[in-house]
């Protein structure tokens, strides 16, 4: 088991499978791109795999999901959800993407066992996905997520992150686009996490100007804020229901206290924190031919030294030096 002092456990992985990406997010890194990890540094199929076993069968890990960076771009990706489903007991499987090459990929990657996607959407309009993520790829992303429906990738969550001025007057058409397809709508507050240190808490749309804005024009009932557990988005029933829609409000109602995360990072670091301050490297454990139980050790520690909340709104807060797109959301 991953426990932290906090009396918390760790059963769900996130593995970030690169760093890389296709889109060039506003709020998540510069136009020119970043300084990419070397080739090297990333972790190989076989010792991802490696850590997934010794996470599913020595440590507890239920759930697994796979992001980036953009994580189609890891070639490997349909061989490492078959790798993480063939493990005893099955983890559930989930893929966090932008949706670029997802109406190609989705039916490999749903026979290769992966359970259900995630995909990023900010905007349904040409000019303001250019603005924001800097390529004009919208109609790429709304193929690929009907083609994780069709293929059986359910439930489809979309992710939205509202940017004021850019796209904030959006959600009531998001939210309507999502609910005519099925699809479970999320909105994200912006964190500190991009690249470019640029988040200014007075710019982020917050959790309650969203509610307030969908009660405009939807009817929002019964927040599962008292049932949620460790889900970051708080879900309201839209117009009766069944259809939910939900904010994930990581900055003004934080839910850290019921974290059940650890992440993975392309280059092998256990971040037992999105804002985490420390890394725990286990590549010189792969790479040097440590015993499964040294691995499982060395990440035990790093769990157990997890602090008790993210302090984005303590007044020493600092950003964390590994941007979101090296993190993986
Ligand atoms: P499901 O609802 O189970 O599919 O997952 P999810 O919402 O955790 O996953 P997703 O990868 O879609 O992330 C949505 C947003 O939640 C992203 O902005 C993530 O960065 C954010 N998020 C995920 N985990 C955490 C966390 O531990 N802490 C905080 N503050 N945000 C998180
Ligand atoms: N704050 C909040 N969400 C972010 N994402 C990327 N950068 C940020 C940020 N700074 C979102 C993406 C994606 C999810 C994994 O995280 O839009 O949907
Ligand atoms: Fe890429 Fe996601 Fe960052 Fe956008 S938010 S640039 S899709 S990693």
């Amino acid at each position: 088991m991953l426990t932290d002092s906090y009396g918390r456990t760790a059963t769900d992985l996130r593995v970030s499978l690169t760093d890389r990406c296709n889109l060039r997010c506003t709020y998540c890194m510069p136009p020119e791109g970043l300084d990419w990890l070397p080739k090297d540094d990333v972790l190989t199929d076989d010792e991802v795999a490696r850590l997934l076993r010794i996470g599913v069968t020595m440590l507890g890990i239920t759930e697994i999901r796979f992001t980036g960076g953009e994580p189609l771009l890891r070639r490997g990706l349909p061989g490492l959800v078959a790798a993480a489903t063939a493990l005893d007991p099955r983890p559930q499987t989930a893929l966090t993407t932008n949706g670029i090459g997802l109406a190609r990929m989705a039916p490999a990657l749903a026979d290769a066992g992966l359970d259900r996607v995630n995909v990023s959407l900010d905007t349904l309009r040409h000019d303001v996905f250019e603005k924001l993520a800097r390529r004009r790829r919208l109609d790429d992303v709304l193929a690929g997520m009907a083609a994780a429906a069709a293929a059986g990738l359910t439930p489809v969550k979309v992710n939205a992150v509202l940017m004021r001025g850019i796209n904030d007057d959006e959600a009531p058409d998001l939210l309507r686009y999502c609910l005519e397809r099925g699809y479970e709508l999320r909105f994200i507050e912006q964190m500190p996490l991009d690249a470019q240190h640029g988040w200014r808490r007075d710019d982020m749309v917050t959790a309650d100007e969203i509610l307030d804005r969908l009660a405009a024009e939807f009817d929002l009932a019964e927040s599962d804020a008292a049932t949620r557990g460790s889900a970051p988005a708080e879900r309201f029933r839209v117009d009766g229901g069944p259809a939910t829609v939900g904010v994930i409000g990581s900055v003004t109602r934080p839910f850290c206290g019921a974290c059940d995360r650890v992440r993975l990072t392309a280059d092998g670091q256990i971040r037992n924190c999105l804002f985490a301050r420390e890394e725990s490297d286990l590549r010189p454990l792969l790479r040097g031919g440590a015993a499964d139980d040294e691995i499982a050790d060395r990440w035990r520690a790093a769990v157990a030294a997890k602090l008790p909340g993210h302090g984005i709104n303590d007044p020493a807060f600092l950003q964390p030096s590994r941007p979101m797109s090296a993190i993986g959301g």
